[in-house]
């Protein structure tokens, strides 16, 4: 077996080193697009942030980590947080505005990056391509299938950049994943499962409140947007993932993050053909319409993909992906190839029904005729790769900053962050419907199987 572990770039050359995989592309390779960047920009890239919330202060801070990158204004519709904005950029003269509009109209601003709730999503991606800005959205792409296709159809039309934040699509362990997948080493793939659960009230979204919460230091009215405005509710404001008027649930929350994974890997950009969900809200009754445990079974072409979340019991995040070859386990953290020679390496137990003579004879012959094919499988090594400390969040916002520069495609586009969207939105339709929902491209709706 061959174990080990080693840095980012040793992760990646000792791959080339074997031999076995495909070389390392600077896309893979976060220090080398690094480089590259700072190379390449006498001018920062300019951009505005929007929503500066739990993960949106994460990207700001990994954004302004970044050489060559320059934030020159952001938009929160909680005032705590332009004080928390001006706090990560340590510049307290940073311009901050409730009104992300403003940040638009601002000539000097090239793109935006954008960590809003769920149902804000459609809304500021139209608007920012609109005004001639490119966009790094998180995930999940949309909130519902006729958001999801307003954004394909404004990224379209616009031609501006759009980049996805579900970051697998640019970890090194799925890039690894996805060569060796490619390389045929698993044989003909058989199924997909990627699961991951959690334990603690913060998993299942029950936030703390910022202290300072009230309608004077919210736009309420804003935050809620198209959705029936009910009176101010820190809760909704803090833990909005529990409602599917503005989130998706743990299918738009996690779910999201396996199913883009998996396409990468897997090498899949389409909408799952049918989705069948198990789910309920087990654990977590605090009011919430989203379920806290979900199992969908997903067919992408002829393969069943299984993805699987529970948020009361805390389980570690694996994908298995099964081939007639092997099966490949990968984790947040490296991953691990187990051949298995998919032959008999004994003579068939069904002898045992066989006289003794009969069953002597076929023993006999069966080694006479297998013995040396058998010792063949017994050399084959396992491969175990780790990459320990990995965040794969700054080499995707790097991909971006590097397309809005030069304008070459980035990794995850608003074409992939829609069918890796509609995968949650069929797992959630199943749920609500109390059937199993298949994906009819002729209407671009979500039916009933
Ligand atoms: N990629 C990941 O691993 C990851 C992790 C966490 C969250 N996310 C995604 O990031 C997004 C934000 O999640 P969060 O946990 O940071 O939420 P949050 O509630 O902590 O922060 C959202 C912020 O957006 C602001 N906002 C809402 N509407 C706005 C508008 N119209 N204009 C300006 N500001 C507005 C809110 O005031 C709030 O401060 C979600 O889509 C979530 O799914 C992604």
């Amino acid at each position: 077996m061959n174990n080990s572990t080693v840095s980012r770039r040793e992760f990646l050359q000792a791959s080339a080193v074997a031999g076995t995989f495909l070389a390392a592309s600077s896309l893979m390779d976060p220090e080398a697009a690094e480089a590259e960047m700072a190379a390449g920009a006498a001018e920062p890239v300019k951009f505005g942030m929007i929503g500066i919330g739990m993960q949106g202060s994460g990207l700001m801070t990994n954004a302004l980590e970044l050489p060559g990158i320059k934030c020159i204004g952001a938009a929160d519709l909680y005032d705590g947080r332009h004080t928390l904005a001006k706090e990560i950029a340590n510049d307290p003269n940073l311009f901050t505005t409730r009104h992300y509009e403003q940040l638009l109209e601002n000539k000097d601003i090239q793109c935006i990056v954008a960590a809003v709730p769920d149902h804000w999503h459609k809304q500021v991606v139209v608007d920012a391509v609109s005004a001639g800005k490119d966009i790094y959205c998180e995930k999940p792409m949309s909130h519902s299938v006729a958001d999801g296709l307003a954004m394909v159809a404004a990224g379209k039309k616009t031609g501006q950049i759009i980049q996805i934040g579900s970051q697998r699509v640019s970890s090194i362990i799925c890039a690894k994943a996805k060569e060796m997948i490619a390389s045929g080493m698993l044989g003909d793939l058989m199924m997909v499962e990627g699961t991951m659960g959690r334990n603690d009230p913060n998993g299942a979204w029950e936030y703390p409140l910022p202290t300072d919460l009230s309608p004077q230091t919210v736009d309420w009215d804003k935050w809620q947007g198209t959705v029936p405005k009910r009176d101010f509710d820190g809760k909704i404001f803090a833990r909005w993932r529990c409602w599917k008027e503005y989130g998706t649930g743990v299918a738009g929350d996690l779910i999201v993050h396996l199913i883009s994974g998996m396409m990468f890997m897997v090498g899949i950009n389409e909408p799952p053909k049918r989705a069948s969900t198990f789910a309920n809200i087990l654990r977590w009754k605090d009011g919430r319409n989203m379920p806290d445990v979900h199992l969908t079974l997903f067919e992408y072409g002829q393969i069943p993909i299984y993805i699987r979340l529970n948020l009361g019991t805390e389980t570690p995040e694996v994908y298995r992906i099964m081939g007639s070859k092997g099966i490949l386990e990968v984790t947040e953290f490296g991953l691990r190839f187990d051949p298995q020679p998919g032959i008999d390496v004994s003579p068939s137990y069904y002898s045992g029904g066989f006289p003794k003579a009969m069953r002597e004879e076929y023993v006999k012959q069966w080694h006479a005729e297998n013995d040396a094919a058998v010792e063949k499988t017994m050399t084959a090594a396992s491969t175990v790769l780790r990459a320990p400390d990995y965040d794969d969040v700054k080499p995707h916002l790097l991909n971006f900053f590097n397309a809005v520069r030069t304008r070459k495609p980035v990794v995850e586009d608003v074409v992939f962050g829609h069918h890796a969207a509609l995968a949650c939105h069929m797992a959630n339709e199943s749920y609500f419907r109390h059937s199993a929902v298949v994906w009819d491209e002729k209407t671009n709706t979500i039916k009933n199987a």
